[in-house]
């Protein structure tokens, strides 16, 4: 299985966001600002493709400022396409300027290279009090464990790791980040293969995975 929370390409873009309660411009940091972002998403996800397992699964996170252009290259690189999650924040940020409604959705394409792949529903109806599982998902942003700007909420990623691989299987996260995905995929007992640019990235999401430990209850 493939978690990937890609660049979103907002940073440089004249956003604004909210920092200690002060409206300031979006910018997480260079690796943010991608001239072809296209191109750049069709090369990592050809690349995830080649390496992901027959009945394996990819679940793609973004927002419209990227996910249009990864459902495309879905698409074109003939991907099964099998769920667009929405993933709701109820306690999301609050919008300072009165031009646009206030942003409280992430998109996650969940994709895979036949119809064969693997899904655990029955997990998912259980997450879910015993009732199917829809593809709307209200998960609240969380405290930030890393000073990574953009890291996703440990529960998200449980939810991922649960419906979408099993004890034992193999987990990648090509952009990971402070290392959340690596972090449930080891107290799941999944193995992890992590991929980072930036070296302090790397750095806090190897001592953060080394720190995690597996849980007893699952085993
Ligand atoms: C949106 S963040 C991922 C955050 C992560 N999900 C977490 O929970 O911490 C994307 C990450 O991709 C990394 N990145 C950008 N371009 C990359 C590349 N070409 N190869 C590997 N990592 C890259 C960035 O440095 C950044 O840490």
């Amino acid at each position: 299985m493939i978690f990937a929370d890609p660049p979103y390409n907002l940073s440089g873009a004249g956003f604004m966001t909210v920092k200690n309660g002060k409206p300031v411009a979006c910018n997480k940091g260079k690796w943010d600002v991608i001239e072809d972002i296209h191109a750049f998403n069709r090369t990592w996800i050809s690349e995830c493709k080649r390496v992901l397992s027959d009945t394996g699964t990819i679940w793609i996170s973004g927002t419209l400022h990227n996910h249009p252009s990864v459902g495309v290259l879905l698409k074109e690189l003939n991907f099964w396409i099998i769920n667009d999650i929405i993933w709701f924040k109820r306690n999301a940020t609050p919008l300072l300027s009165k031009t646009r409604l206030a942003p409280s959705t992430e998109l996650i394409w969940l994709a895979s290279k036949s119809k064969n792949y693997y899904f655990d529903y029955d997990t998912a109806k259980e997450l879910n009090g015993g009732k199917q599982m829809k593809n709307l998902w209200e998960i609240p942003a969380e405290r930030h464990l890393t000073e990574h700007p953009t890291e996703k909420p440990v529960t998200l990623l449980e939810r991922v790791l649960l419906l979408g691989s099993k004890i034992g299987d193999t987990v990648s996260d090509p952009v990971m980040g402070s290392g959340t995905t690596g972090a449930v995929a080891k107290k799941l007992a999944r193995n992890f293969v992590g991929i980072e640019i930036d070296d302090n990235y790397f750095e806090i999401a190897k001592n953060r995975i080394a720190k995690t430990h597996i849980e007893n209850i699952l085993l």
